[in-house]
């Protein structure tokens, strides 16, 4: 663990900060592409990884597709030639609330053409992927949502996971998992030529999807043994312990988890 090399898009706080502070713990090179590098200024830990060299802080957006390929050049910088060995993209949006479409994101496919920008821009070697979506996305999914979260993930959250619904299907087609027709955001997320600026269908094997369920801002109930609710933390635990520790078993998979 001590030896790999990490790029977080969307590193900045909760799922995408935690599993990176884990990460440098464990002895990783994590390079952030962040909007803000200042956002880190009081961050006494960040600001001794940075130091040791171990972190990277590189000003710029996933929106941008020249940020994000000097975001790969950055996270691939070491003494060895070795390439990037993981991906952890985590881009979500501060929702606003409004009483005809619950809560927007601006621009309204923010995680899909964040996502799209790192997958034309991948390195050879493909690095392994981890990406967070969420749960109750699909019409099938949704169907098996406890009955009291079924309005909430109708109404509130229609706007944000019709850009994870994009998302996921730039990923299926990628990955070359199933994916429903009417589960799709269509171009006005996706954008019109969406597939020739990915990987071919089913080319990309080493990627894995996490879907958690709502999340806290609590400590982590895995470390702690506690009984807290699911937290951005134990996001992160779940992402480095159990997938990139035990990679083989998680790769191709999209995995639902929640207490
Ligand atoms: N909260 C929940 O209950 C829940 C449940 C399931 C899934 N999720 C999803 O899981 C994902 C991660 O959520 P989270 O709560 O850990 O993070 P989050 O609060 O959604 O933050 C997302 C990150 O994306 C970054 N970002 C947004 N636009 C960007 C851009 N154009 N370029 C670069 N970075 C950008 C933000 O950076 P800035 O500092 O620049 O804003 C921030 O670091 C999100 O997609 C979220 O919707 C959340």
């Amino acid at each position: 663990m001590d030896d790999i090399k990490v790029l977080a898009v969307g590193g900045s706080r909760n799922i995408g900060y935690y599993a990176s502070l884990r990460l440098l713990d464990l002895g990783a090179t994590v390079t952030f592409l962040l909007r803000s590098p200042s956002v880190f200024n009081d961050d006494a830990t960040i600001k001794r990884y940075v130091n040791s060299g171990k972190a990277r802080l590189l000003k710029g957006n996933a929106h941008v597709r020249e940020d994000v390929e000097r975001a790969w050049t950055e996270a691939a910088k070491g003494d060895d030639n070795r390439p990037v060995d993981f991906l952890i993209f985590t881009v979500g949006g501060t929702g606003r609330f409004t009483l005809s479409k619950g809560f927007v994101i601006s621009p309204p496919n923010l995680v899909t053409q964040a996502l799209l920008n790192c997958l034309e821009t991948l390195p050879t070697p493909t690095p392994k992927i981890i990406t967070i979506s969420s749960t109750g996305l699909t019409r099938a999914s949704h169907k098996n949502l406890p009955l009291l979260l079924k309005p909430l993930y109708g109404y509130l959250l229609q706007v944000p996971h019709k850009d994870k619904c994009g998302a996921e299907e730039i990923l299926a087609h990628c990955a070359g998992w199933p994916w429903e027709e009417c589960d799709s955001p269509g171009p006005e997320i996706l954008g019109a030529n969406w597939k020739e600026r990915v990987p071919d269908g089913g080319q990309l094997k080493s990627v894995v999807v996490i879907r958690p369920a709502l999340l806290t801002d609590g400590e982590c109930r895995a470390d702690e043994a506690s009984r807290n609710k699911q937290a951005y933390r134990d996001v992160a635990h779940f992402l480095v312990e159990g997938v990139i520790k035990d990679w083989d078993t998680w790769q191709g998979k999209r995995v639902s988890i929640a207490y």
